[in-house]
């Protein structure tokens, strides 16, 4: 009897555990595919991404201004921005504008040169006075206002043909020097914040006017603020580009130029560059990062 129950027992047991082999094989399976699986997802994603990099790869050998060393910042850049083509991604990282302003910042590279670039990355040393400045004569100008030679004279002719078609141009502030920043800056910067004040205000060193190489302009009546309204503003608009003037800071460029719409700022570039800007509808950081930064 006692035999007979333990033969029963046993079988039972037997049972059992079979079910559970069963069970623990099925499992098993199941694991295992699950980890096959996600394994030839996670390599389906990275060929995926080291497609992209290979396309920018290409792409950049293709782009006499794109940087080989730069390309996880164009593709870092390019998430963030999708709606921004190859060139004008490669444009944008190459000007630092994947970082914030005036961070990363370099010292101006081409001093007492008509194509330096000063903004929000590149500066000037606080001695830096640039060769060459003139005075402005006053008929087209407020008092004491120099510009560098170049500049100057091509300003000279300018203002004389605004004059001429009755839509005077007058300089009121071209040169300045550091230590001039310094006190502009801070007034800024007291009356109406730090935030507010890098909008429209260069910090000293990173003022264009240090170049002496710009101008702000007003037709001789209204605040140069209003520039904009007048009649001199519509002729500059025609017109500057014949001068070698461009307008540094437009409409809608704040991104790019990390300033406010400046209706007054004209930058003296030459005819040259002043005619393709123009026509191209593009700012002086991007002429400079396409054309001069790696050619000069
Ligand atoms: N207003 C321009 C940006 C300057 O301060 O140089
Ligand atoms: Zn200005």
């Amino acid at each position: 009897m006692k035999k007979k129950k333990r033969t029963l027992k046993k079988k039972k047991f037997k049972k059992k555990f079979k079910y559970l082999f069963i069970i623990f094989i099925i499992l098993i399976i199941i694991i295992t595919g699950l980890i096959i699986f996600s394994k030839k997802q996670n390599t389906n994603v990275s060929k995926k991404k080291k497609t992209i990099k290979d396309v920018y790869y290409n792409k950049c050998n293709k782009l006499d201004y794109c940087n080989n060393k730069n390309i996880n910042r164009y593709l870092a850049y390019h998430k963030k921005n999708d709606d921004l083509n190859f060139e004008d991604i490669v444009t944008r990282v190459n000007l630092n504008l994947d970082y914030s302003f005036y961070t990363h910042t370099k010292k101006a590279k081409d001093l007492n040169k008509d194509y330096i670039l000063v903004n929000k990355y590149y500066y000037l040393d606080e001695n830096y006075i640039p060769n060459n400045l003139e005075n402005i004569p006053e008929e087209y100008s407020r008092s004491g206002m120099k510009l560098v030679s170049s500049a100057k004279e091509a300003f000279v002719k300018l203002a004389r043909d605004a004059r001429k078609n009755n839509t005077p141009v007058i300089a009121m502030s071209s040169f300045r020097s550091y230590d001039y920043q310094v006190d502009l800056y801070d007034r800024y910067k007291r009356k109406e914040g730090k935030n507010a004040a890098d909008t429209y205000s260069a910090r000293p060193g990173f003022s264009e006017h240090q170049t002496g190489l710009c101008v702000d302009v007003y037709d001789g009546e209204i605040d140069y603020t209003s520039f904009e309204k007048s009649d001199s503003f519509k002729w500059m608009s025609d017109n500057a580009y014949k001068y070698g003037f461009i307008l540094r800071y437009p409409k809608g460029k704040d991104s790019i130029t990390g300033y406010q719409y400046e209706s007054w700022h004209y930058r003296y570039v030459g005819q040259k560059i002043a005619k393709y800007i123009k026509e191209n509808d593009i700012t002086y950081d991007e002429y400079y990062a396409k054309f001069i930064e790696n050619n000069y």
